[in-house]
């Protein structure tokens, strides 16, 4: 892993950018590599080792399919990071673009601006610089390492690549971010990671979570009080916006923050000064907010029960975990990984999960997402007599063909078909017209069948 001054290494791929570029790189910090097809991008990357590398992206010289498909094989790996260029009169195919709007993290015309140019390299040079950090600080030890975890997330599956690509971003910016997703999918590490990558870092990572503290007693847990506030009250206390001061506050479960609460949280939000309670004069605070719930904001605030305005303040940018559901083979990185963690001592020295169970692992719907996973392993742990783990151990039926837990054909069809979307949109990177030409049906069906089992177009950009 380099240190933060040597330099990082820079591809360009295709035609030769003019000199103007590569001096510009080099100022920017990178070592410039030049590969003229894929064949010449893929052994660079070979020379580049594991370390993080950034890739600059002609698109003028990829035209078949089959080229395209090997780039984006090669641009998806999580150390990349790649900037495209284009020329102004180029007819780009959707394909290309679609490529470029997948892996790039910013796309460039030409004829470039100096100045342009001296940003998008500077940019994409401190968001690798960040993210050979993260990798640095979250390198699981041992046989863990080729699983390559983002801030303690693990997952190397295009819904997950797509989320830490979110969470680089937002963590550069210094605004309140909603993090969204159903329970157990990781929105706490998700926040945790948006900390660590900003530079808030090394500053205090505060949590609290809404739903579990006693509404009467959340005042004063958020804004601290004052020695005599009220009976009991035998010494000035900060509460946990204080105590985050210049670092990172997760509300968690701001869902079930209740009404008075939420008014005193508004005007936090819009004076960045606070009150403890009993005290005389505010206090002004600097903290980041990060919020995260499993419940619908947006159906909370049609019922009444939360807060139009404060739900605008929190959630300027909103990121959405997706389900282990929708993460195809990340499921079983995951079990085998708890396996590593939990289950190999011996005498009783387990090696691996049986066919039954790894079909069973794939065709679970897991409500309870990352967390169940980790709950089932560690069960099965417990459980397993043999070598290797199987699907009675983890609790879970392997099922026959066909055979899911369900309770009419009606509920049979539609988990069969939620599961052949996943699983063909993981097949053929997200891109959806492929998936639905795999599937046999119109782009526009398959839009309307993923809006109906959940599943979050990639390309969606909320930010
Ligand atoms: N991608 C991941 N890689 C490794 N561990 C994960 C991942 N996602 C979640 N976990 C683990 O799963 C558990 C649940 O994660 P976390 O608490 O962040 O979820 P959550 O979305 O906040 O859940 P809840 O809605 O219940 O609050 C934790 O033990 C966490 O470390
Ligand atoms: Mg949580």
């Amino acid at each position: 892993m380099p240190a933060a001054t040597d330099p990082i290494d820079l591809i360009a791929f295709g035609a030769e950018p003019d000199a103007a570029w590569r001096r510009a790189a080099l100022d920017a910090g990178f070592a410039w590599h030049s590969a003229a097809d894929i064949a010449a991008l893929h052994a660079a990357l070979q020379r580049n080792g594991n370390g993080v590398c950034g890739v600059l992206l002609d698109l003028r010289d990829v035209d078949d399919a089959g080229a395209l498909q090997a780039l984006a094989g090669e641009l998806a790996a999580p150390r990349l990071r790649s900037l495209s260029v284009q020329r102004s009169d180029m007819a780009t195919s959707g394909a290309l673009f679609e490529l470029a709007l997948r892996y790039c993290v910013d796309s460039l015309v030409e004829p470039v601006s100096t100045t342009v140019l001296k940003l998008a390299l500077d940019s994409l040079h401190r968001r690798l610089r960040l993210l050979g950090e993260a990798r640095q600080r979250s390198a699981p030890a041992g046989a863990l390492g080729a699983a390559g975890g983002f801030g303690g997330l693990l997952g190397q599956s295009r819904p997950m690549l797509r989320l830490f690509s979110e969470l680089e971003k937002v963590a550069a910016a210094d605004v309140p971010v909603f993090i969204a997703g159903e329970t157990g999918v990781g929105k706490e590490l998700a926040a945790r990671a948006i900390h660590e990558l900003s530079p808030r870092r090394g500053q205090p990572f505060v949590a609290i979570n809404c739903g579990s503290i006693q509404p009467h007693l959340l005042q004063s847990e958020l804004f601290g009080y004052e020695k005599g506030a009220f009976t009991g009250a035998s010494q000035r206390r900060i509460g946990r916006i204080e105590a985050a001061a210049g670092g990172t506050l997760l509300l968690d479960e701001i869902g079930d923050l209740p009404a008075d609460a939420q008014a005193g949280l508004l005007r936090f939000l819009q004076e960045g000064r606070i009150d403890r309670l009993g005290g005389t004069t505010s206090i002004a605070v600097d903290v980041r907010v990060l919020s995260a719930t499993h419940v619908d904001l947006e159906q909370a605030q049609r019922s009444g029960q939360f807060r139009t305005d404060l739900y605008h303040r929190l959630c300027v940018v909103e990121i959405d975990v997706p389900p282990l559901r929708a993460r195809g083979d990340d499921i079983v990185l995951l079990a085998d990984t708890v396996l590593l963690r939990h289950g190999g001592a011996p005498p009783r020295r387990i090696v691996g999960f049986t066919d039954a169970a790894l079909h069973a692992l794939r065709a679970h719907d897991w409500p309870g997402n990352v967390r169940e996973l980790i709950n089932r392993v560690r069960r099965a742990i417990v459980m397993c007599e043999g070598t290797r783990i199987d699907a009675a151990d983890l609790g879970l039926n392997a099922p026959a063909d066909g055979e899911v837990a369900a309770t009419s054909l009606e509920q049979v069809r539609d988990q069969a078909i939620g599961r052949a979307i996943n699983l063909a949109l993981e097949r053929n990177q997200h891109m959806v017209v492929r998936a639905a030409d795999e599937l046999g049906v119109s782009r526009a069906t398959l839009y309307r069948l993923m809006e109906r089992h959940g599943i979050p177009p990639e390309s969606r950009h909320r930010a």
